[in-house]
């Protein structure tokens, strides 16, 4: 008796386990999560390639070309994952039209460098907090595996722009 109570007990805490393992609808918020961060990422990507062909400075034009490609890699990665979990990741990179960074760093483009690098700033402060904040979200092992490293990447491209926007400043004022 005390043995068939403990096999259904068994039995039970499997149900349980694999009821815990990704259910369908936990699958599609984590799936919708994920396309609204890769589509972030695909204005990032186009607001840092439009601000690197206006910026004159040739060092920090580079720089911005490379935080341009971690966005455009993180489009990729982001896709990969959303796929692994049945998602479309075909919508991960819709055309960017109307997207508020690249509005912001074309308006401040004839202002010069230092205006688009504020206005990047802004925009990573965004990415940053949005990353933070779905790592508090999601639960998935691949997906938040790749949030981390994601974070990563914009926590070192915010702390380059305030750096680069302390140097732009110092040094027109100074
Ligand atoms: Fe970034």
């Amino acid at each position: 008796m005390a043995g068939t109570n403990s096999e259904s007990s068994n039995a039970r805490q499997m149900d349980a386990n694999s009821e815990l393992e990704e259910s369908p609808d936990e699958n599609e918020i984590i799936v919708g999560a994920l396309l609204g961060i890769a589509q972030m990422d695909s204005e990032a990507a186009l607001a840092y390639e439009t601000a690197a062909e206006s910026i004159s400075n040739a060092e920090v034009r580079t720089s911005l070309e490379a935080f341009a490609g971690d966005h455009r890699r993180h489009v990729e990665e982001l896709g990969r994952v959303i796929q692994d979990l049945g998602g479309q990741a075909v919508l991960a990179a819709p055309p960017p039209d109307g997207s508020v960074f690249y509005m912001l760093v074309s308006a401040a483009a004839p202002m010069g460098d230092r205006a688009v690098l504020l206005t990047l700033m802004g925009s990573e402060q965004f990415t940053t907090a949005t990353y933070s904040t779905a790592l508090e979200l999601v639960s998935e092992e691949e997906a938040l595996s790749l949030l981390q490293r994601n974070l990563g990447d914009e926590q070192r491209h915010l702390s380059w722009l305030e750096r680069a926007t302390a140097r732009e400043i110092d040094g027109e004022e100074g």
